[in-house]
């Protein structure tokens, strides 16, 4: 499979300096170390001897069969990447049989993404116009969304970091092309400050979708979203992005596992750089893993063919990597196999 760093380092050859300061952020900033190397640190105790003929990666997310358990993630900007944005990570993802979620902040219509044919999830950041959102949101589910994402982790863009704010990007790749009056990003906040549980259920109500939270960290909160009838969380801290200095998904991964139990699915992203990480994800409790950066990178340096690589590398050594664990299903993964 392609070498994430590798990629990152093409990318770096022809992404304009902007683009790519944005799509890199603050990961690993201030001396903070990254989720990625805290994956990393994640040992696994393998089985031996035991029959991994029958393994298979396909599983569900919210009822919806995916290929693999290896996701993308909602971004925004996608088309400073390539022309076509989500439209071509969404062709990768329909030729892996996965799943992508498309940002708030997508320069690329609806339609033409659901045209595609793969599975999307809207992500929302919930203006501080509700009644934007909410129209927002309805023409996402009519368009074919089958989740809404409710990102809970950005209610502030910090001001020492204005690479990103592509609002001051010389070049325009739309940010909110299905909102009318929205195409320069002129009406988002990113995420109101004044969210609250109760959100998950108006989100509900307005679409009839499940609705996903992302950007959970804290048992108690996960189980407060799922009380208040979320119907998955995603353990996230947006790729380092936003707070910066937090707890590390793979360490808040079992807290939120536990409150949840089986009452709602848990996936989460990160720092996933390979599939020795999705593994680790997996056996510490997430359903599915959201592939970030990685897919940009390949977006930006070969379209829709090169993030299909991306995916189908990841799956054939996940495979691998399940099977060197001595798994025969996705079910015998649990956290009796890491340390
Ligand atoms: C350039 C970029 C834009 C993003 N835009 C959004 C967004 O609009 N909404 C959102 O919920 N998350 C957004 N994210 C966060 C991703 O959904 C995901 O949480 C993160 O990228 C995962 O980390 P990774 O990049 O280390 O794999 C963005 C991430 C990047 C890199």
């Amino acid at each position: 499979m392609p070498d994430v760093d590798g990629l990152e380092a093409e990318a770096a050859e022809v992404l304009p300096e902007h683009v790519l300061g944005y799509f890199r952020g603050p990961t690993g900033a201030y001396g903070v170390p990254t989720d990625a190397e805290r994956w990393s640190q994640v040992r696994f105790r393998p089985h031996v001897l035991r029959p991994t003929g029958g393994l298979s990666l396909a599983t569900t997310v919210l009822g919806t069969p995916v290929a693999s358990p290896v996701l993308v993630a909602p971004m925004a900007q996608q088309r400073a990447a390539h022309p076509d944005g989500e439209v071509a990570t969404a062709r990768a993802v329909a030729r892996r049989g996965t799943l992508l979620g498309v940002s708030t902040n997508t320069g690329v219509r609806f339609s033409d993404i659901d045209a595609v044919g793969a599975p999307w999830w809207f992500q929302v950041y919930v203006m501080d116009d509700r009644a934007v959102t909410g129209e927002l949101v309805t023409r996402a589910a009519d368009a074919g969304a089958k989740a809404l994402v409710l990102t809970v982790d950005a209610p502030a863009v910090d001001p020492r970091r204005p690479e990103l704010e592509p609002r001051t990007w010389p070049e325009r790749y739309g940010m909110q092309v299905n909102i009318p009056g929205g195409e320069d990003g002129g009406i988002v906040f990113r995420g109101s400050g004044d969210l609250s549980v109760a959100d998950i259920g108006w989100l509900h109500e307005l679409t009839g979708l499940p609705v996903v939270v992302k950007g959970v960290l804290r048992g108690d909160d996960a189980a407060a979203c799922v009380e208040a009838g979320a119907a998955a969380v995603v353990v996230s801290t947006h790729g380092g992005r936003c707070l910066n200095q937090t707890v590390r998904p793979a360490d808040a991964l079992p807290e939120v596992v536990a409150a949840v139990g089986d009452r709602a699915e848990v996936y989460v992203d990160s720092g996933v750089r390979t599939p020795e990480h999705v593994a680790a994800a997996l056996c510490l409790g997430a359903r599915a893993v959201f592939l970030g950066r990685p897919v940009l990178w390949s977006l930006a340096t070969g379209g829709d063919r090169r993030v299909e690589q991306l995916l189908e590398g990841f799956d054939t050594q996940l495979l691998r990597v399940l099977r060197s664990l001595g798994v025969g299903s996705l079910d015998e993964l649990g956290p009796d196999l890491v340390v």
